[in-house]
């Protein structure tokens, strides 16, 4: 069975399991090197059905821009596949919430499968949710592992993982704006050797 095909059968599944959920699956270049994964789409994905666009697609464009890597070439996921929705009472609309600890463990084997049959040289994650679903730890914290390198293994398969803060989480924190140029530095020098 091909890549595409496995994919796909997978995706069936995550669509049985999660009815009535407004969901954004991967997308991108199966035979990929390098494999993105985010938290969780948004309400433009949800419209577009697409991770990363809009306003993050706008950060991924620039963060891919500086690797000198093309979106056609990778290939790009959410640890959770779907809106993570709530009602603002205030306001009576709808935004985003994080994801809880039961949700990433529900998401899990999904994203390790999914892993699996994209098979990637490089993982990178974005932010704390997928590298916690990743590493299937809780305890494990971006602020302690962000910038390194690091090998896990994921459904018998050995894979490099490379953990980023999210691009998004940046914004409007000055202080990790440098250290977030750091690691994508490192990333820069990594992914020219993938
Ligand atoms: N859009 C996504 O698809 N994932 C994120 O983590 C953020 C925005």
């Amino acid at each position: 069975m091909s890549k595409r095909d496995e994919l796909n059968k997978l995706y069936d599944k995550y669509h049985d399991n999660f009815q009535g959920k407004e969901i954004v699956l991967g997308d991108g270049n199966v035979e990929c090197k390098l494999m993105l994964i985010g938290e969780a789409p948004g309400k433009d994905e949800v419209r577009l059905a697409k991770p990363f666009v809009g306003a993050a697609g706008k950060n991924l464009n620039e963060f891919l821009g500086f690797l000198g890597i093309q979106r056609e070439d990778i290939f790009i996921t959410n640890a959770i596949k779907y809106r993570l929705s709530a009602l603002n009472e205030k306001t009576g609309r709808i935004i985003n919430r994080p994801a809880t600890k039961d949700e990433v463990a529900a998401n899990r084997d999904y994203l390790m499968e999914e892993i699996h049959v994209i098979s990637p040289n490089l993982i990178v994650t974005l932010g704390n949710v997928p590298l916690k679903s990743v590493m299937g730890s809780y305890n494990i914290s971006i602020g302690t592992v962000h910038g390194e390198m690091k090998e896990v293994e994921i459904l018998g398969q050995r894979v490099n993982l490379f953990s980023l803060y999210h691009p998004a989480s940046i914004i409007y924190n000055s202080k990790l704006q440098d250290v977030y140029m750091e690691d994508l530095k490192k990333l820069k020098d990594i992914v020219e050797n993938i």
